[in-house]
C-alpha cells in the first residue's frame, strides 16, 4: 500500500522495521514511533507547532558545547533523567538510593586526607560532614571512597565562576578502619538550573520555577560495592517539594544542625556559627540481584 491515512501510517512506519537485526533498537524504535504518532494526533499537532518543535530541538543542539549539554537538562527538567535513573538503579529497602548526577561534575578532584575542608575560602556557611559507609547489614566498609562535590553557599559551583580555574568544593575522602568518614565544606544553597538557554525559556512558559533545593553530590563507591551517585538535600529548603529536575528522594533529605561559635567536630575553634550534618551510605554489594519493578 502506498497511500496512508492518519489511523494507518503508524503501522506502514513499523513494517519497515521488519528487517531491522537489532532486537533491542527494533523494541526501541517501534515504541517511539507508535508513542510519537499517538502525541501527535492526541494534540492535533498543528504544522506550525511541529515547525516550532523542531527549532526548539535544533536550539537546543546548537546550546550545547564541551562545557554545556543542554539536552540533558531538557531531559532532566521533563523527569527523564531520573525515570530512566529510577529503572536502572533499584534498590532494597534502607540501601543508598541515587540521584542525577548533573552538569557540574569535574572528573579528576584529589582525595585529601578525612577531616580536610573542601570550601577553602569558598563562599558559604561552614558545615561538618560526617558517616559511616556500611552494608545493607550494618559492617562498616573500611576504604569506601566518596567523590563530594557542591556549589558554594551562594548557589554557585566553582566552573560557573569567571575565571575560576581550580577545583573548589570537591575532594575525594577514604572511610577509615570504621567505615567512618568525616570532612569540613559549606552548607549547600538552592540554585537555578541554567535559564539563558531554550530549557530556560521552555520553563518559564511552562509557569515553572528553575530552582534546585541545596543539596551536596557524592559517587560512592568500594570494591565489590554497587557504586551510586547521588545528593544529600537540605531538609527545610523551600525548593524540595518542587526541585526543577525531580531529584529529591526522602531518604536523602538530611538535617543540617546549627551551632553557636565554639568548638567544631574536628576540634577547631569557630569564631562564628557552624553547622553538622550526619549521614551513613548504605551499600549493596555487586552480587545483589537487581530488583524488578
Ligand atoms: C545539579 O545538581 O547541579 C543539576 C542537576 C541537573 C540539572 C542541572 C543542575
Ligand atoms: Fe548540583
Amino acid at each position: 500500500m502506498r497511500e496512508f491515512s492518519e489511523a494507518s501510517i503508524t503501522g506502514a512506519v513499523l513494517e519497515r522495521f521488519a528487517e531491522c537485526e537489532d532486537p533491542r533498537f527494533k523494541t526501541i524504535m517501534t515504541a517511539l514511533v507508535r508513542h510519537m504518532h499517538d502525541f501527535v494526533r492526541e494534540v492535533n499537532l498543528t504544522e506550525a507547532e511541529w515547525m516550532a518543535g523542531i527549532q526548539f530541538l535544533t536550539a537546543t543542539g546548537q546550546t550545547c558545547t564541551d562545557m554545556r549539554q543542554e539536552f540533558i537538562l531538557l531531559s532532566d527538567t521533563l523527569g527523564v533523567s531520573m525515570l530512566v535513573d529510577a529503572i536502572n538503579n533499584r534498590k532494597p529497602a534502607g540501601a543508598l538510593q541515587s540521584a542525577v548526577q548533573g552538569p557540574y561534575y569535574w572528573e579528576g578532584a584529589p582525595e585529601r586526607p578525612l577531616g580536610s575542608d573542601l570550601a577553602v575560602d569558598v563562599k558559604g556557611e561552614p558545615t561538618f560532614y560526617s558517616g559511616r559507609v556500611v552494608t545493607l547489614g550494618g559492617t562498616p566498609v573500611a576504604g569506601a571512597l566518596l567523590d563530594v562535590w557542591s556549589g558554594d553557599g551562594e548557589g554557585n559551583y566553582d566552573m560557573q565562576l569567571p575565571g575560576q580555574t581550580e577545583m573548589r568544593a570537591r575532594g575525594k575522602l577514604r572511610t577509615n578502619a570504621e567505615g567512618r568518614y568525616w570532612f569540613r565544606s559549606i552548607r549547600p544553597a538552592s540554585y537555578p538550573v541554567p535559564t539563558d538557554g531554550p530549557v530556560g525559556t521552555m520553563l518559564n512558559r511552562m509557569g515553572r520555577h528553575p530552582f534546585r533545593p541545596g543539596h551536596i553530590h557524592m559517587i560512592v563507591s568500594a570494591p565489590g560495592y554497587q557504586t551510586v551517585t547521588t545528593q544529600l538535600f537540605v531538609s527545610g529548603d523551600a525548593y524540595l517539594d518542587s526541585d526543577a529536575v525531580f531529584g529529591v528522594k526522602d531518604s536523602l533529605v538530611i538535617d543540617f544542625q546549627r551551632h553557636e561559635p565554639g568548638t567544631a567536630p574536628t576540634g577547631e575553634a569557630m569564631d562564628t556559627p557552624f553547622y553538622t550534618a550526619e549521614y551513613d551510605f548504605v551499600l549493596c554489594p555487586v552480587t545483589e540481584p537487581a530488583l524488578q519493578d
